[in-house]
């Protein structure tokens, strides 16, 4: 059985909108937990634009299922991860200007780094998990940084749609998780995942855990419009 880490990062974005304290991104969590996700997943971007250090350490205040903390290659993220010891981090690149994250880890680049942090971080008894693109060179380089999951960006195979094109885009996939199964690494998957597209992501490999964020709280909003709207009503008539 695949399990679920929730992503809350963008019911945090829907209460920035309005800079108040709703809808909470830890009750959303809480209701997440309930319904059966094994664990939640928050991104503390640099910019704070969605999730926010107090969230951060709210839901570890929680106390319930795998908390994954995503974060980027910074100082200041390792201190937080450090202090706030999550079960999980799952190291990301991250750039400003972007609207979520683009592309997984670029470790020839950044390979020295993400070793210190992959070393502080297991020291420390979190789990470091590495955001990888389906690259077999990118896979490769994974086995020397100490960490024990890597997530495959699933980016790509999401954007393609139903098209032949999505065919390949699960063939790198599959290549990338079995290579990492060989060297002693569990792969687990993430990003643009939805009810439509998992079915065969998972036909080609059975993935330990998907980590799935704006198509569940897209749908949320949807199937709880009719009983918000209800109870609004019941507010009105009871006046
Ligand atoms: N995994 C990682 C590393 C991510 O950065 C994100 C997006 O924040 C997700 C999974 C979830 O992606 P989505 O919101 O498209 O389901």
């Amino acid at each position: 059985m695949t399990e679920l880490s929730v992503n809350v990062d963008h019911v945090a974005t829907l209460r920035q909108a309005r800079g108040g304290t709703e809808p909470d991104p830890i009750e959303a969590a809480k209701l997440a937990l309930d319904a059966g996700a094994s664990g939640i997943t928050v991104h503390l971007r640099e910019d704070r634009r969605h999730v926010q250090d107090e969230d951060v350490t709210r839901l570890r205040t929680l106390r319930r299922g795998v908390m994954n903390l995503e974060m980027a290659l910074t100082d200041e993220m390792l201190g937080i991860a450090l202090r706030v010891k999550p079960e999980r981090a799952t190291l990301v690149p991250e750039k400003r200007q972007e609207l979520t994250t683009e592309g997984g880890l670029d470790l020839k680049r950044h390979g020295a780094r993400v070793r210190d942090d992959c070393a502080r971080l297991e020291e420390a008894g979190i789990a470091v998990s590495l955001f990888l693109d389906p690259d077999p060179e990118t896979i490769q380089t994974a086995a020397g940084t100490g960490a024990t999951i890597v997530e495959i960006h699933t980016g790509a195979y999401a954007n393609v749609g139903r098209t032949s094109a999505a065919k390949r885009e699960l063939q790198r996939i599959r290549a990338a998780a079995l290579e990492l199964e060989r060297l002693g690494i569990q792969p687990h998957a993430g990003h643009g995942l939805s009810v439509e597209n998992v079915g065969p992501l998972l036909e080609i490999y059975p993935f330990a855990e998907l980590a799935i964020g704006h198509s569940i709280i897209s749908r949320a909003i949807l199937v709880g419009m009719k009983q918000a709207v209800r109870e609004m009503l019941d507010a009105l008539k009871s006046r």
